[in-house]
């Protein structure tokens, strides 16, 4: 997969697609991330690419040629007309299922604004999508758009090592992640589940599952409004329901 990133602050950008999981996914050729920087495509001998905003008011708005020419150049060099995707407060919300649709796509041309804005002419023109990480205001759209890269890149074929580990990811089944333990057995803050030690892989999987809709049910029960539980699993959700208000009893002694 190719993405490409317009943005004022490319070095931001660059660094997270240096590091992690998204680093070794570029190293070993899954995916190619590059930056350009409006900028470079200013008329100007200041590299002028923002401008105060017209009717007054604070802050600067980024200028349509710069932008434009940018885009150009990346759909050029890509030979691709993949659409492009602007990062802002006021898009669709991200979530796995849009992640997962992203992820499918050979090609994503990414525009980080900043927070002031984008001139509405090339939004108008340009953008094909406009997409927000969740209700609340950063300062540029950078950050936005290494969530993205992150989220869709881990998704490509061969990035993590073990095939499952995405399929088990939360929200990839619209639950919630179940619990995770490793060594030691026993610590003072307490002891791994006996089951996840037993061998009994049966038995571990109900176990995963109900605790994902345990989780699900406690944390975000918006979610399981949104998934359709068979008989099995509408029962396991009740068991943990049952063992859940017996635990939390107001009579209940501790250590019973
Ligand atoms: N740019 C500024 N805030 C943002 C947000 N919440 N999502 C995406 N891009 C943004």
């Amino acid at each position: 997969m190719r993405i490409d990133i317009i943005t004022l602050f490319p070095d931001f950008i660059d660094h997270c697609a240096r590091v992690g999981v998204v680093g070794r996914a570029r190293e070993r050729g899954l995916l190619r991330i590059q930056t350009w920087n409006p900028r470079d495509f200013a008329s100007d001998n200041y590299r002028s690419a923002d401008d105060r905003c017209y009717g007054g008011g604070p802050g600067m708005v980024m200028m349509v040629d710069p932008l434009r020419k940018a885009l150009a150049k990346v759909r050029a060099e890509s030979g691709s007309d993949a659409g492009l995707i602007y990062l802002s407060p006021q898009g669709r919300r991200l979530d796995q299922a849009k992640v997962a649709e992203l992820a499918r796509r050979d090609h994503l041309i990414l525009l980080s604004g900043r927070y002031e804005g984008v001139d509405e002419r090339f939004l108008e023109h340009a953008v094909d999508e406009e997409l927000s990480i969740g209700d609340y205001v950063l300062s540029g759209g950078e950050l936005a758009a290494a969530i993205v890269i992150d989220a869709v890149g881990r998704l490509q074929e061969g990035v993590l090592n073990d095939a499952q580990s995405a399929e088990q990811d939360s929200f990839s089944h619209g639950l919630l992640d179940c619990p995770h333990y490793t060594r030691p057995e026993h610590d003072v803050w307490g002891d791994v589940p006996a089951v996840l030690t037993s061998g009994d892989h049966a038995a571990i999987r109900r176990w995963r599952l109900k605790q994902s809709l345990g989780r699900t049910w406690l944390r975000r029960p918006d979610l399981l409004e949104r998934v359709e539980l068979d008989k099995n699993t509408r029962a396991l959700l009740m068991q943990y329901q049952h063992e859940h208000a017996e635990k939390t009893r107001p009579d209940r002694k501790s250590g019973d």
